[in-house]
């Protein structure tokens, strides 16, 4: 039931705010965050952890981008983030000091799936972040977390990256608390401000007629780049595999310091660049590459933080998004980029909810 949208992406894209309120309940007490009735984790067992793996496909991989540029700030664990496809097949060190996450909103991605085994085999304790507690991941690991998002029907995930990173973000913190590593006074200013996203998410959702008018003035182009610098590297990932999925434009993401080692030789102003550059430490370093993109004439749309005037002169069109922490904009600044792509795709006329050669779940290697 589409619940009169005229999409099940739409409709998902909506139910954002509540998504991120239903991740949140009996997880959260007091402004701490409290995993015990789910984990069983000690803080002794969680200080023997050295190596933490978070191994995902497609956006619950950038979603696992996002929470380990938030656990790296406070911790010394040995982190890293892998494609499922890739992690198994490469000779890392995994072993009974390593936490290894599956991020699957399905949990029946056959890649995930593998790696997860491959994982489990070299003695990792395996935990699975999933939307679906039933599924053949979640009954082979040692720990689930359920995003508690509902079922999502667009092929294109939107409301379960929501709920993947706050769940994300939720065991990162637990697990930094545990180990001692996370002060008391950032974890209330983290927790007290992912208590106010969801009202600021919806806020956004209220406007997103104005980035509707940007998406019809760009949906003729033939080629995007898409460029963001730490939190927001991920969410032009994101943003462009959004694009890419349901309106069938070549969408690309760089780390916005790239642009210079190659890329910037594709544009003209027949490429639009959506730059993602929320209010953070490097705000001024992108806005460099924004002035390097107009001296290209390639058109730049912003996302950017509400107040930041001074982008006005320098980007064509701008999505604001609202004021928050450096370690949330990405729920922020993810919204526009869903909605853009959801309009353009429309003014396409494509076939939103079931994109061609694409499938909800993955089920083959
Ligand atoms: O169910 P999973 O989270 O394991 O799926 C992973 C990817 O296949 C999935 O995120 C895919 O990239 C989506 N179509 C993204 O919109």
């Amino acid at each position: 039931d589409k619940g009169g949208y005229p999409h099940f992406m739409l409709k998902e894209i909506n139910e954002q705010g509540a998504v991120l309120r239903r991740s949140m309940l009996d997880r959260i007490f007091h402004g701490e965050v409290d995993l015990s009735r789910e984990l069983s984790w000690s803080s002794e067992s969680a200080k023997r952890i050295k190596r933490l793996h978070l191994v995902a496909c497609g956006t619950s991989y950038y979603a696992a981008l996002v929470a380990e540029r938030l656990i790296e700030r406070f911790s010394d664990l040995d982190i890293r983030v892998d494609i499922a496809s890739e992690y198994r097949y490469r000779d890392i060190p995994i072993g009974n000091d390593t936490l290894a996450v599956f991020v699957t909103q399905s949990g029946e991605t056959l890649d995930t799936l593998a790696a997860e085994r491959f994982a489990k085999e070299k003695g990792a304790r395996c935990m699975a972040i999933t939307n679906n507690g039933l599924s053949t991941v979640a009954r082979e690991v040692d720990d689930v977390l359920s995003l508690k998002a509902g079922p999502e029907i667009g092929v294109a995930a939107t409301k379960t990256f929501m709920g993947q990173m706050t769940v994300l973000y939720l065991m990162g913190l637990y697990l930094l608390k545990l180990r001692e590593e996370l002060s008391l006074g950032d974890e209330m200013r983290l927790v007290r401000e992912m208590e106010v996203l969801p009202y600021k998410v919806e806020s956004l959702i209220d406007r997103a007629d104005e980035i509707k008018a940007i998406a019809s003035r760009y949906c003729e182009a033939r080629d995007f780049l898409f460029l963001g610098r730490g939190f927001s590297f991920p969410i032009a990932m994101e943003g462009a595999l959004k694009l890419k999925e349901i309106s069938y434009i070549h969408a690309e993401a760089y780390a916005a310091g790239e642009m210079k080692h190659g890329p910037i030789a594709l544009l003209d102003r027949s490429v639009p660049v959506v730059v993602v550059m929320p209010d953070d430490n490097l705000f001024e370093k992108t806005l460099s590459n924004v002035q390097e993109t107009k001296a290209r004439n390639s058109p730049v749309i912003a996302i950017a933080t509400e107040g930041r005037k001074s982008i006005l002169g320098q980007a064509e069109d701008v999505m604001w998004v609202p004021k928050t922490d450096m370690e949330l904009n990405p729920f922020l600044a993810v919204i526009p980029l869903q909605i853009f792509a959801y309009y353009v795709a429309l003014a396409k006329g494509k076939e939103i909810d079931q994109p061609r050669n694409l499938a909800k779940s993955v089920t083959v290697e």
